[in-house]
């Protein structure tokens, strides 16, 4: 059976002004994949997101979600994403519970559905104590862990975090590794984008590196491996060197 596209984005480009911020992005996301779009501040990475979600209009290329044109079928595309921005941007005086009733209410489900869906949501995320607490009394990772509970309210067939795991605590970070797995496992696309390789390594099982706007290289760890010569040459290395980062004689020449 030919693997599922959930997330196909064809020669993106995103122009402000004279700055290219996203340069011909083509890439796919399949059924049951934990991507990750990893590159260095500044390379792209949130604008990329924000096209694919359909935040922002792409100044050419084409993104589809789920088989749905994002600039053509806009509504069929977004009822098929979930989307978690990189800072939480939640109805600060609406409780938990509240905040999962009306966004349950934005995607048309029922009452029942809602009301199911939000205690088994707060449960898993740990929030059913503070479920009648507003959200501006919660820690950055419990808004974090809100953010991602109302972006799974729909049970979307694609996921797509902005550097999800930003500012957490170990345990809500191991919790949202698990979640974001099982939804893979359940048949869902995940894209998450980070800047942390490490975090890229653990949580994805398909990477793609973007620098500057290009997406410089696309593969499992094993292929982006083989980039490096004969073996010995770290991800790190790969990473640095794909991404231009600083060499150790320039750290020394800067540090001394
Ligand atoms: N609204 C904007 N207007 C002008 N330039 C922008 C805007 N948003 C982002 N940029 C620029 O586009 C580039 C990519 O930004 P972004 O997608 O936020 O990168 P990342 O998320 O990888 O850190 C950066 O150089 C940034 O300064
Ligand atoms: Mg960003």
């Amino acid at each position: 059976m030919p693997e599922l596209t959930l997330i196909e984005t064809r020669n993106l480009v995103k122009r402000y002004g004279d700055k290219m911020a996203v340069k011909n992005v083509s890439l796919e996301v399949h059924k049951g994949e934990v991507f990750g779009f990893l590159g260095p501040n500044g390379a792209g990475k949130t604008t990329t997101i924000k096209m694919i979600v359909g935040l922002l209009q792409p100044t050419s290329g084409t993104v589809k979600v789920a088989g749905y044109d994002v600039q053509t079928q806009p509504l069929l595309a977004k009822a098929s994403s979930g989307y978690v921005p990189d800072t939480p941007n939640l109805y600060a005086k609406l409780t938990g519970r509240e905040l999962l009733h009306f966004v349950g209410d934005l995607y048309d489900l029922d009452r029942k559905q809602v009301a199911q869906r939000t205690d088994e949501l707060l449960r898993m995320f740990d929030l059913t104590t503070a479920a009648d607490d507003t959200v501006d009394s919660y820690s950055h990772g419990m808004q974090q862990k809100a953010s991602l509970a109302s972006a799974l309210m729909h049970d979307p067939k694609v996921l797509v975090l902005d550097e999800p795991t930003v500012g957490l605590d170990p345990k809500s970070a191991r919790l949202i590794k698990d979640i974001l797995r099982q939804m893979a496992e359940r048949g869902a696309a995940v894209f998450l984008s980070t800047h942390i390789l490490e975090i890229a390594e653990r949580m994805c099982d398909r990477i793609g590196i973007i620098n500057k706007g290009d997406l410089v290289a696309v593969g499992t760890m094993n292929e982006l491996r083989s980039l490096g010569k004969a073996g010995e040459v770290s991800l790190e290395d790969i990473f640095l060197g794909l991404t231009g980062g600083a060499e150790e004689a320039e750290i020394a020449e800067i540090l001394k």
